[in-house]
């Protein structure tokens, strides 16, 4: 076979395998970029000690266990507290504030935050500390939630049960850990008085009907899955679910596609913080 042809069966497999994902679990690996995706089923084929996308595919047939595994390797679920700090920091001398002093003005109660792509829950709890930390005194004028979402259900029920390992307790700021942790041994549980603001929901950006009303959307680390076409649809997607004014706060390396840069305005560019305008 010369080199063409063996790259059009390879490409051909790999496409089947990505129906055949989608029509059995429902989950649309198109949407992710493509070289992602070989990499992650190059490692699945690696540990299986497979040859082929012909032969996986044979293989899940047989296994079905395997499209778990398949999708726990293409989420990857790596977060943390505070996970670059400064955009916590822009969030609580800010943000919040600026948050506060509006609905003051507007008179209403309700601030809601949404954590899109939450893992394992770590970064919807420094939203919730941050926030309860920074409203200070005025908590008892507001009523404030977090919702973390994501795809998958195991770091889901991490992120339920509030339970970290000791090692990651350095990445929270110390007047927050003294004040929202609880130390147990070699592990650490973030208080109820920071929990009973947080719920957790299982909920796939492609597909699913997301919350309206948000006032702010951190969504940072995620869109490294996905490629161009649904990055613009998840954008259109947040900025529906966003309130005027509100806030979108995306990962270090990710940035709005062009089509919606008119769509939002800069707020802070090297944190690649946007804001829903006023007046729209
Ligand atoms: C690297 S983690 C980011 C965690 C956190 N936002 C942070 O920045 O530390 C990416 C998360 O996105 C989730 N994810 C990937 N595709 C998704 C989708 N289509 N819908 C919802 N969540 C998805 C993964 O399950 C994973 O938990």
């Amino acid at each position: 076979m010369d080199h063409g042809a063996a790259d059009q069966v390879y490409r051909g497999n790999l496409d089947r395998l990505v129906s055949k994902i989608d029509e059995e679990r429902g989950i649309d690996l198109s949407q992710y970029r493509r070289a992602y995706v070989e990499r992650r089923v190059a490692s699945r084929l690696r540990s299986l000690g497979l040859h082929s996308y012909r032969q996986y595919i044979d293989y899940m047939d047989s296994n079905p266990a395997e499209y778990h595994k398949l999708l726990d390797t293409l989420t990857i679920n790596v977060t943390d507290f505070f996970r670059d700090s400064v955009v916590y920091e822009i969030f609580c001398k800010e943000i919040v504030p600026a948050m506060l002093n509006e609905k003051m003005r507007t008179r209403h109660r309700m601030i809601r935050a949404w954590s899109a792509g939450c893992a394992t829950g770590e970064e919807p709890y420094s939203i919730a500390m941050s926030f309860l930390d920074a409203m200070g005194r005025k908590d008892t004028k507001f009523l404030f939630n977090v919702l973390g979402t994501d795809l998958d259900l195991g770091a889901l029920a991490v992120a339920r049960k509030a339970e970290y390992s000791i090692d990651k307790l350095e990445h929270i700021p110390k007047p927050l850990q003294l004040k929202y942790t609880e130390v147990h041994g070699e592990k650490f549980i973030i208080k109820p008085e920071v929990t009973k603001h947080v719920r957790f929901r299982q909920l796939n950006l492609f597909t699913d009907r997301p919350i309206n009303m948000v006032d702010v959307i951190f969504c940072r680390n995620v869109f490294i899955y996905f490629n161009r076409e649904q990055q613009e649809r998840v954008l259109e997607m947040f900025w529906s679910a966003l309130s005027r004014g509100g806030y979108l706060v995306l990962g270090r390396s990710e940035k709005l596609a062009s089509s919606l840069v008119g769509r939002f305005e800069l707020y802070n560019g090297r944190e690649r913080v946007y804001r829903k305008p006023k007046s729209v």
